[in-house]
């Protein structure tokens, strides 16, 4: 049988008479993320520029965000002109679900959202952009949105990517889609209201970044990232490094592999047992503190392997508890850490790929850790967590 291409590139026909077809197509994506210093000054146009102007804007903002800004918002769109509606969604873990999708869809209903021309704005940290953008990527099959996060997670994790989702049952974010907003416009002044817990959470995912490839982030964090938490980057302690190779760093890695046809991903480092750990901890532990257990556990299993010294294990873990992040929990035990594992493999399609640190600032990845092993870790991991205390 020959394959042929006709009509247009990338109709393949087979068959004499034709009898079947293959389409071939690709999806070009291209969207900005754009610091936007003083981003609700009605001076600044940026907020109703992002994704096209014009049209009228669906505003969905969460519920704390808008007791603390929402006035600001509301001004800024009333001294621009430009026609909007804000809706306020309340957003933490526990309503990360299809009902708060359909409630954002029922929204973009009522509001009779133009199917290009009216981006949704997104405003608030990474539940509620990663809420907002599944219904953007439901409604219609693909409708444009625009995030603007409000957190230190969603400057420089949730709000800079591909990914949307939702919890289902007891997993994580394990209905979703990859629908990059047009564009993310970052202002770190929304983190001056900011918990210091919050803080830390955000820490965590730079952290990530910093042990798996950017040693010169781990020394600023180990510097400054004390001082940044308490000054909610908002001080004197220079802050916009930190933040800048945060977002490159996670961006340098997102880019070749946005639709992570390739399972082995570095900044899957900390999010091999995390979301397990954090869906059975609710509400007790926040993202970035799962997060941050995985790695100091996976610390421990790189400095097990040699594949970090002593020195640098324990100043990892110092530079964790510095920062206010949980280097222990009852949960990092075998038969938790057994079932993260095995559902990570099943969402790695059936191998481990597992992101390990080389010393700071590089990571391989590894297909044979044993439940020996974990168990090992953990125990070491919980020793030296009560050795420090
Ligand atoms: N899509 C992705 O690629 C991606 C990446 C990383 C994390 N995530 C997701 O992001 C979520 C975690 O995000 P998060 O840490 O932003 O949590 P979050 O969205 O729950 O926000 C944390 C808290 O901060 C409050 N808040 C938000 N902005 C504030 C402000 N400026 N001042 C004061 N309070 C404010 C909120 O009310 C909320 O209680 C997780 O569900 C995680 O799965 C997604």
């Amino acid at each position: 049988m020959t394959t042929t291409e006709t009509l247009s590139h990338g109709l393949f026909t087979r068959g004499e008479p034709v009898s079947a077809w293959t389409v071939a197509t690709a999806l070009p994506v291209t969207y900005e993320v754009r610091f936007t210093p003083r981003l609700l000054d009605p001076a600044n146009p940026a907020l109703g520029n992002a994704g096209g102007a014009g049209g009228r804007r669906l505003v969905v903002v969460e519920e704390t965000v808008d007791r603390l800004y929402g006035g600001r918002i509301r001004r800024w769109f009333e001294a621009r002109g430009l026609p909007y509606r804000l809706c306020v969604l309340p957003a933490h873990e526990q309503v990360k679900t299809m009902d708060s999708v359909y409630r954002v869809v029922e929204q973009m209903d009522r509001f009779g959202l133009a199917r290009r021309g009216e981006p949704v704005l997104a405003v608030g940290g990474g539940v509620l952009m990663d809420v907002v953008g599944l219904a953007c990527s439901l409604y219609r099959r693909s409708t444009p949105f625009v995030r603007i996060p409000t957190t230190l997670i969603g400057l420089v994790d949730a709000g800079v990517g591909a990914k949307t989702g939702v919890n289902f049952g007891d997993h994580k974010n394990r209905l979703g889609t990859y629908h990059p907003a047009v564009a993310t416009l970052l202002d770190p002044a929304f983190l001056a209201t900011l918990d210091r817990r919050h803080l830390g959470n955000g820490m965590a995912e730079i952290l990530k970044i910093a042990l798996v490839r950017d040693r010169r982030l781990f020394e600023r964090l180990d510097r400054d990232g004390e001082a940044l938490v308490a000054e909610r980057f908002q001080g004197p302690t220079p802050g916009g490094e930190v933040l800048t190779r945060a977002v490159h760093g996670m961006l340098s890695e997102l880019q070749p592999n946005l639709w992570e046809h390739r399972l082995e991903r570095s900044m899957d480092y900390g999010h091999s047992f995390s979301p397990t750990v954090e869906m059975r901890a609710l509400p007790e532990l926040l993202h970035g503190e799962a997060v941050c257990l995985d790695m100091a556990l996976t610390t421990v299993i790189a400095h097990r392997r040699g594949l970090l010294d002593t020195g640098q294990r324990d100043r990892i873990h110092r530079l964790m508890r510095r920062l206010g992040l949980p280097v222990w929990h009852p949960l990092i035990e075998p038969a938790t850490l057994g079932d993260a594992l095995t559902d990570t493999v099943r969402h790695r399609d059936g191998r481990q790929r597992f992101p390990l640190p080389i010393g700071i600032g590089d990571c391989c990845f590894v297909d044979d850790v044993t439940a020996a092993e974990l168990a090992a870790a953990a125990r070491e991991t919980e020793e030296l967590s009560c050795a420090a205390r």
